[in-house]
């Protein structure tokens, strides 16, 4: 180990900061979070720092003295001057204060990590200077996994920890008491940002030994239109600990990949015409995995409340005791649109956007044909391509011109992404003889004409 980790404690503890530019600024932003008294020398002070932080600090406008040195804590140089940083280094060191010099190792005595701060849980990360790109990296993988929920659940823990000992003197049953705390419903109910729900489960543990061990949760989580790399924190965090994860065909197999390797997964999809499992069923499915104590995760597609009846899937559960919670997902409309460059609103081409479903039933397509027609505004339709000749012909008919713009993407997001884009007038003519797969997205409007320019993603490499 070339550095040993240790945390400081600053609280009410002078702490000098040589130097008042941008760097100054990031420094003493975090000692003034550990509560440090902080001193500035330097001539002149970034604005920002004396509108974030003026009333916190101490200013003092000159240069650094020999003298400085004396009565501090920690001390950090960040001038932009070499020769005043390694005096300060040299005093420092000779009067054994701890001296970080920004960006000079060999001057340092101390040196900061990347930090992801749960307060009052902190998580450091240093990779002794060689490489701190690759720590924020690490950084914000581990920011993933570390909900702020968990620093509530430390908090209430901390506030308990006398109570404890005080009821259980035993070490090993105290720690199985902790242990049912940080591995189950407690810890769900915070990460979940149920609080109160958390603290009283907490409380019931701790004062009559009993928690709602016996039931499960459910989080109906969005992962996105299919590269993984779009999920959110939450979503990643959730599937992660799921015990079982019940997904359908739009959600790829990076994304279910991600799941525990003992977690179970169900599929429970649907395609246009055949219904693996009915929506009933899928339902009480739901229901009966929380009841047994499991921590379910549903998946879908995108985002679940857009096209993707999740709010039915939760109706059953609205009527138990079982917590649930939502996390939205990146819905097909942005993720598709994104990777093949078409914006879906443009100063000079469309000042609204409207998302409908081009779903065939009974051999048509129902929709407000004239209030999709509306000039400067972009149409996304979801779930459209067997209706394409329908959708545009409906479109031409009331009054959009035959020259709109309008593009297909194929499989958006993922390696296999194509998008074919031409008019009203003549798409469904020209992909009437490919071969296309599902799953399709449609958008219609002249935003679609920017494609050739902003198409950024190449599926393939
Ligand atoms: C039942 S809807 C679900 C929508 C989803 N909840 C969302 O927010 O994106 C399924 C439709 O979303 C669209 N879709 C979802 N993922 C897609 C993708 N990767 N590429 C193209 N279209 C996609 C297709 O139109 C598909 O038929």
């Amino acid at each position: 180990m070339e550095n040993y980790p240790i945390f400081i404690n600053l609280q009410d503890q002078p702490c000098l900061v040589v130097g008042a530019g941008t760097v100054a600024l990031r420094k003493i932003r975090l000692q003034l979070q550990a509560g440090a008294k902080i001193t500035v020398i330097a001539p002149t002070i970034d604005p920002q720092i004396l509108e974030e932080f003026g009333d916190h600090i101490t200013h003092l406008a000159r240069v650094f003295e020999t003298q400085d040195i004396t009565g501090y804590r920690l001390i950090t140089a960040a001038t932009n001057d070499p020769e005043v940083n390694a005096k300060i280094s040299t005093l420092a060191m000779a009067a054994n204060v701890p001296v970080n010099v920004v960006d000079q190792p060999e001057l340092c005595s101390f040196i900061t990590p990347a930090i992801i701060d749960r307060s009052p849980i902190t998580i450091a990360i240093s990779t002794g200077g060689a490489a701190p790109v690759l720590a924020k990296h690490l950084r914000a993988q581990i920011e993933a996994l570390v909900s702020p929920g968990l620093g509530k659940l430390a908090q209430q823990m901390r506030l308990l920890r006398n109570r404890v000992a005080e009821l259980i003197p035993q070490e090993t049953l105290r720690r199985r008491l902790w242990e049912g705390a940080v591995n189950g419903p407690i810890r769900d109910h915070f990460e979940a940002g149920r609080d109160q729900l958390g603290i009283d489960t907490l409380n019931e543990l701790v004062e009559h030994g009993k928690t709602k061990l016996g039931s499960g949760s459910v989080s109906l989580v969005g992962a996105g239109p299919g590269d993984p790399d779009l999920l959110t924190f939450k979503a990643l965090r959730l599937i992660q600990q799921a015990d079982v994860v019940l997904h359908d065909r739009l959600v790829s197999d990076e994304v279910l990949n991600l799941s525990r390797r003992d977690a179970d997964r169900i599929y429970v999809g649907k395609r246009r015409t055949d219904h693996a499992v009915p929506q009933g069923e899928i339902n009480e499915l739901i229901l009966s995995l929380a009841q047994e104590g499991k921590n379910v995760v549903r998946l879908k597609g995108g985002d679940p409340f857009i096209f993707g009846r999740g709010g039915e899937e939760l109706e059953l559960l609205s009527e138990t005791d079982i917590p649930f919670q939502i996390v939205p997902g990146v819905t097909a409309a942005s993720g598709c649109a994104t990777y093949a460059g078409i914006p879906l609103t443009h100063r000079d081409h469309a000042q609204s956007c409207v998302f409908v479903t081009g779903h065939l039933k009974n051999g048509t397509v129902n929709l407000d044909w004239q209030g999709l027609t509306v000039p400067h505004q972009t149409v996304v339709i979801y779930m459209g391509l067997v209706g394409l000749p329908i959708i545009c012909a409906q479109l031409m008919k009331h009054g959009m011109p035959n020259s709109t713009p309008i593009a297909l993407i194929e499989r958006g997001t993922t390696k296999n992404q194509r998008v074919f884009t031409g008019t009203l007038a003549c798409l469904p003519q020209a992909l009437a003889n490919k071969e296309i797969h599902a799953p399709t997205l449609i958008v219609v409007g002249s935003v679609v004409s920017l494609h050739e320019k902003l198409a950024w993603f190449d599926g393939a490499s």
